[in-house]
């Protein structure tokens, strides 16, 4: 008898692409939803690829989330956008429901429930509509992916004095994450687990620094004050998970060395 695919939703983002690979080499036939049909993968002799188009913004009716849904028993939620991640997760959940999905696996970020900006409480009402769904789910936070964090850096250096908000940040590297999503998806639903940050600790100074250093900029740093609630979350460190936390190996160091150097840092296996 042959498994079910995995549903992966995000299977083309920065995190998706490397978690990919690594459910392939599980052994399981993964199910990729994207809103943009995707060129057929090479397929080899070991598990199986196979795209399907869908929008989870747009509702699971003749949207293509039910089909995708549809012969699957696990579900590893990966989409998102700066935008309506508690839509599409409802959305999803409805028909997972529907389909009798036995694990919903979501990546969700770390101190959902604490800052008050909409990306994080958006995230927290997608958290909300799993845990409420009576299906057997698991949910891990992560922290801001060196990625993530790159793209920011960069847009700030192109000014002539980057503003720095007084707060200090865990980023993690996002294959650390990959690995451990694919490691949860396979094992039993197992609630919410604990966060996984990166290795240190960054006052946001020391982090833009570390990208003009590796980059061989120079740029004056002006510090700013982050206003209002959130500011205040920021500032008592309500952004970070210091407590009970797993932490990934790689820092932001390596990261950035192995992107901006020739020669590069291998990452630590
Ligand atoms: N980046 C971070 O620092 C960070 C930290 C913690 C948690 N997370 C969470 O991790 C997840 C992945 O982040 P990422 O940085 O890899 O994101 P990303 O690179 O921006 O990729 C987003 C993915 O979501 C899919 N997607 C977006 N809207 C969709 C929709 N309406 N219907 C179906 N698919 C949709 C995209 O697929 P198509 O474009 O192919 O449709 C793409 O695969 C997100 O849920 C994010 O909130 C991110």
């Amino acid at each position: 008898m042959t498994t079910p695919p995995i549903l992966l939703t995000g299977g083309t983002g920065t995190l998706g692409r490397h978690v990919l690979p690594l459910l392939r080499a599980t052994g399981h036939d993964v199910r990729v939803l994207s809103r943009h049909p995707q060129p057929d993968p090479p397929q080899g002799d070991g598990a199986r690829v196979e795209y399907v188009t869908g929008d989870l913004l747009k509702g699971e009716d003749g949207d293509g989330i039910q089909s995708a849904v549809d012969g699957t028993e696990i579900v590893l939620h990966l989409a998102g956008g700066p935008k309506g991640d508690e839509v599409a997760t409802r959305n999803l959940v409805r028909a997972a429901s529907r389909a009798g999905v036995r694990h919903l696996v979501l990546i969700s970020v770390i101190a959902a429930d604490r800052v008050p900006l909409g990306y994080f409480t958006s995230k927290l009402a997608a958290e909300e509509a799993v845990t409420a769904s009576g299906l057997p789910w698991t949910v891990l936070r992560a922290a801001q992916f060196h990625d993530l964090l790159l793209t920011v850096v960069e847009k700030m250096a192109k000014l002539p004095v980057i503003p720095v908000p007084g707060l200090r940040l865990q980023p993690v590297d996002s294959r650390e994450v990959a690995a451990r999503l694919v490691e949860l998806t396979l094992d039993k639903p197992a609630g919410l687990v604990p966060d996984l940050a990166g290795p240190k600790v960054y006052e946001s100074a020391d982090a833009i620094r570390a990208y003009l250093r590796v980059t061989g900029r120079k740029r004056p740093l002006l510090p700013v004050r982050m206003p209002g609630k959130a500011g205040r979350v920021y500032r008592a460190d309500g952004n970070l998970s210091l407590d009970g936390t797993d932490l990934g190996t790689r820092t932001w160091e390596e990261f950035l060395e192995s992107r901006f150097l020739t020669d590069a840092v291998p990452p630590r296996p």
